[in-house]
């Protein structure tokens, strides 16, 4: 049971995963494990791996036509085909669990049967066989839960993204990313190499074992409720960084933009599935609830320069947190 809240939060604000459990933000290794109930101001998350809200259609209506106008946000290297099939059918599994009302998965040998009734799908397909499915296993898998995936392959005493279906991503491509190790994705980030942070991550997952499902959350701020603020679409979304803080709409327009990140061992193929799940609230919401407003004020105040250039969040930072503290 949730604590009540002394306000009336929005559905949307009750769900949201607020990231900071303190008024300071540094970068660590921060998984936990996955499918704990958490308790925040405005409700609770993460009882769930897969979370369906009332932004299913919309959101899979946009990566259905970002995905039409670049093929290229897709990717999967050949030898990562049982992966996605690994992935389709987990992914598939968990969401029949999750939503037993809405969705059914049985498989029997080979042949699987999925009913997913949000979608009014009703489906029989083979695993193994690319053409029973539209779109193959990776392709259709983007079409049934609101998250993008990630799978990573283990050799070489490494972990490599070696396919995934990524169209919200928060400033990156995967298109520029599949093939490369871990290490190497991760090579942008300021702070995390000298303090080991991803190399002690990757150590991490190269021992997880199937079953034992962890999560991470990640945080930045977006222009506009964009989910799509990958890359290949900087032209269309990142002027915006410059022209907000002197916006008087900033507190509609600045979004807090929170992922939350499952980590699985695929069971039959050992890949290691990635699934990100994004969810924005804009500043006038989350300045709702008051713990809130006031800790992301002081979060924004004193992120040190380094991760805030970073983020790209430098140029309205600080309007953000003299909003938040001053409204
Ligand atoms: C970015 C840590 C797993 C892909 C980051 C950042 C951190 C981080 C601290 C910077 C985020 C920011 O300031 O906004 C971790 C940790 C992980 C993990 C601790 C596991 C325990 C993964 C996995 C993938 C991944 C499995 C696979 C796709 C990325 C990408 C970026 C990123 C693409 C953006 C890099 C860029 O700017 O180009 N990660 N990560 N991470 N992470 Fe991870």
């Amino acid at each position: 049971m949730s604590a009540t809240p002394s306000f009336l939060a929005s559905p949307r604000l009750q769900r949201f995963p607020y990231p900071f459990p303190q008024d300071t933000y540094r970068y660590s290794t921060n998984v936990e494990p996955a499918f704990r109930h958490v308790e925040t101001q405005a409700g609770g998350w993460g009882e769930r791996m897969l979370e369906i809200d009332a932004d299913y259609h919309a959101e899979l209506a946009e990566r259905r036509a970002i995905l039409e106008r670049d093929p290229s946000r897709m990717a999967l290297l050949e030898h990562m085909r049982p992966a996605a099939w690994d992935a389709l059918e987990t992914v598939l599994a968990t969401l029949a669990e999750e939503y037993p009302d809405q969705m059914e998965f049985t498989r029997s040998g080979r042949a699987c049967h999925w009913v997913n009734r949000l979608l009014d799908e009703d489906r029989h397909f083979v695993i193994g066989e690319d053409s029973s499915l539209p779109g193959g296993p990776l392709g259709y898998l983007s079409t049934q839960m609101q998250e993008d995936v990630a799978l990573l392959d283990q050799r070489e005493d490494a972990l490599w993204l070696d396919a995934g279906a990524i169209t919200f991503a928060a400033d990156w491509s995967v298109g520029f990313d599949v093939g490369m190790r871990f290490l190497e994705v991760h090579g942008p980030v300021p702070r995390v190499h000298e303090e080991q942070i991803i190399t002690r991550a990757q150590q991490f997952l190269m021992r997880l074992q199937p079953g034992q499902d962890y999560r991470r959350t990640n945080w930045t701020l977006t222009v506009d409720r964009r989910l799509d603020t990958s890359t290949e679409t900087y032209p269309e979304w990142g002027p915006g960084r410059a022209s907000v803080a002197d916006d008087p709409a900033l507190p509609e327009r600045l979004h807090l933009r929170v992922e939350v990140q499952h980590l699985v061992r695929l069971p039959r193929s050992g890949a290691i599935m990635f699934v990100i799940r994004t969810h924005l609230a804009s500043l006038a919401e989350i300045a709702a609830v008051p713990a809130w407003r006031e800790r992301l004020g002081r979060v924004l105040a004193e992120l040190p320069q380094d991760m805030a250039d970073y983020k790209g969040i430098s140029r309205y930072r600080d309007a953000a947190s003299a909003w938040l503290l001053n409204c």
